[in-house]
């Protein structure tokens, strides 16, 4: 953990503008910066940058966050990492602490890259020297090119080929990193002998292990690097530091299951794929999509294993998902891999197939209407038990409620009676989850509570005149902890136009996170919100609207009550108001 008030620390320091501006450009309008969206496609720009509030907010997809969120979310860092790097451009350092690496780890790690990277160079040279590997890539279709974007290699057919490579053989980061084996009796060799080798990177594009092929038959087929101090499996994709670029501009991943198809698919125009490690994906491979994608596809080999990969995938999905992302599977014909698809079918082809793709909510309802009989009453009944195992951990409100609904039409049963049926609270309740959909702008009717918030957000000065009773009137809500922050923060002189963004990181993945979220965003929209100003113009007019029908509807009416002919003119025209006055009541639900 690093302490929070280093990372309060940070925030106080760094530019928001000046970070976003290495990424995007940016441009001045009034007191924020605008730019097209970085994290969707646009043509006139929505994404608006405050450098007061230290905050962005984008009105078109709703992503927002503080410096640390847009490195987590564009640059694909993790949260440690993004402070690091904002803490580094600041020029400062983050402080060790229990559970933090020490300096003689970092040291570790520091030298194991440094051999990994030394073993790649020496790998890639190989390559050249082995006109038999060089065929064996020609044979799969590869090109130089796409060879050197991979970093791809060989490993000489010998004992000890890395002899060759490290002027020590038996330096001990050698054995750390995996690259050679120990014997019982002290004797070291090569872990990767005559195989044509596949680095992975981190996304930074430090290798960090290795997956070697054998040339032909031969078993194993494929070799991988242990788990290390730099490679844990679980959370590393195969291909992603390459891929990032392409998966950006387009915000779709494919998840596949070999090297092979990762390298493939790139050398035939598709450098959107990444491959789980000979592993099962896990939670933190998607979370790790998820930051980049919009879209994540999975496409796993069309055999047996592939389908029992695609349901291990489903499952670590579940509580992942989110309603602005969409998570689908591409089964292809049992024949193929990706790979040989490509290669056999060619990128249109293969872009269709993907665009075919099935949605998560259909693979899931076929995989538990699977073995069922729905004529029954027992099979109906047992698709809601089933479901009631998955469905209620969808931590998506839209979703779930789609889900809910096709199994509520499955099951014969109403919507609200297969919510209960699972503990869930009757859908049209405020779902907030973990990932809040993106905000849309509106012209709702606030609470106090959440106006008195933003009062005090935009206002901080009128903090001081609370009553000492406030505090107690909010409860025990997120609400309530975020005035307790405001009010201590302006007790003790420190509540400025940052506090909100520390705040937000303070909060990240918290209740408070979206109390302080509503109120960054809700000044931008004040101020800002071109989008919206046309549907509340209309919200106004429709009131206006509907003052005058009524008036003119109240005189006719009374002139009827009070016993006066009306002519047909007239006649028709109260038919009219009627109609008007209803009409203008329904559109004023919302
Ligand atoms: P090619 O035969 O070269 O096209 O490979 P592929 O990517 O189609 O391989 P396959 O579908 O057989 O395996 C998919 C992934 O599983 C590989 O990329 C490896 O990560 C892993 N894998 C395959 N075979 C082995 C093995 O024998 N041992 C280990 N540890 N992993 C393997
Ligand atoms: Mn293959």
């Amino acid at each position: 953990m690093i302490p929070e008030s280093f990372i309060q620390e940070v925030l106080a320091r760094v530019d928001i503008v000046d970070l976003i501006e290495r990424y995007v450009p940016l441009k001045k309008g009034g007191a924020n910066y605008s730019a097209c969206c970085p994290f969707h496609n646009e043509k006139s720009p929505s994404f608006t940058v405050s450098p007061t509030k230290q905050f962005y907010h984008c009105f078109g997809c709703g992503a927002h966050g503080t410096a640390v969120g847009f490195l987590m979310e564009y640059a694909g860092m993790s949260f440690r990492d993004a402070i690091r790097e904002l803490a580094g451009q600041v020029g400062m350092t983050v402080p060790e602490e229990t559970g933090a690496p020490t300096a003689q780890e970092r040291a570790q790690t520091q030298s194991l890259l440094q051999v990994m990277d030394t073993a790649m160079n020496f790998y890639r040279a190989s390559l050249k020297r082995s006109p038999q590997a060089i065929d064996y890539f020609k044979s799969r279709g590869l090109t130089g090119e796409i060879a050197a974007r991979f970093q791809l290699g060989y490993a000489p057919d010998d004992w000890q080929p890395l002899q060759g490579a490290f002027q020590r053989y038996d330096d001990n980061a050698l054995l750390e990193a995996g690259l050679v084996i120990q014997n019982d009796t002290g004797r070291r060799y090569d872990r990767f002998r005559d195989r044509v080798m596949f680095p992975i990177h981190d996304q930074r594009g430090n290798v960090i292990g290795f997956g070697g092929r054998v040339i032909g038959a031969g078993e194993p087929k494929y070799l991988n690097s242990p788990e290390t101090p730099l490679f844990q499996k679980g959370s590393e994709l195969y291909g992603l530091h390459q891929a990032r670029q392409a998966i950006r501009e387009s915000g779709l991943v494919v998840v596949t299951e070999g090297y092979m198809d990762v390298v493939a698919l790139a050398q035939y125009g598709f450098p959107n794929a990444v491959a789980a490690l000979g592993t099962a994906t896990t939670p933190v491979h998607i979370q790790k999509l998820m930051r980049q994608a919009e879209r994540i596809v999975f496409c796993f080999d069309g055999d047996k294993a592939g389908r029992k990969a695609a349901h291990r995938a489903l499952d670590a999905s579940i509580e992942q998902l989110a309603d602005d992302h969409s998570i689908a599977f591409l089964f292809l014909p049992p024949e193929h891999d990706p790979d040989s698809y490509v290669r056999e079918q060619g990128l249109e082809a293969w872009r269709r197939a993907l665009d075919g793709a099935m949605p998560l909510t259909e693979f899931l309802m076929h995989t538990l209407k699977d073995d069922i009989e729905l004529t029954t009453a027992e099979g109906r009944a047992r698709l809601v038990h089933e479901a009631k195992g998955v469905v209620p951990r969808i931590p998506a409100p839209m979703l779930r409620l789609q889900m809910i609904r096709q199994i509520a039409q499955d099951a014969g049963l109403e919507v609200a009676e297969v919510e209960r049926a699972f503990g869930l609270k009757p859908s049209g309740g405020n779902g907030r989850g973990k990932q809040a959909p993106p905000r849309l702008p509106r012209a709702a009717v606030l609470g106090p509570v959440q106006q008195m918030l933003r009062l005090l957000s935009t206002h901080p000065d009128l903090v001081g005149r609370l009553p000492s009773d406030a505090l107690a009137m909010l409860g025990d809500t997120p609400e309530a902890t975020v005035l307790q922050a405001l009010i201590d923060a302006h007790d003790d002189g420190s509540l400025d136009s940052r506090s909100l963004a520390i705040l937000y990181e303070r909060w990240r993945d918290t209740p408070q996170e979206n109390v302080i979220a509503d109120l960054l965003q809700a000044s931008e929209e004040l101020a800002a919100d071109s989008e919206a100003a046309p549907d509340i113009l209309e919200g106004l007019l429709n009131n206006l609207r509907r003052g005058d029908v009524e008036r003119a509807f109240d005189t006719l009416q009374r002139r009827l009550a009070s016993g006066d002919a009306l002519s047909a003119d007239e006649m028709q025209q109260y038919k009219a108001l009627l109609l008007q006055k209803q009409k203008l009541k329904s559109g004023q639900s919302d």
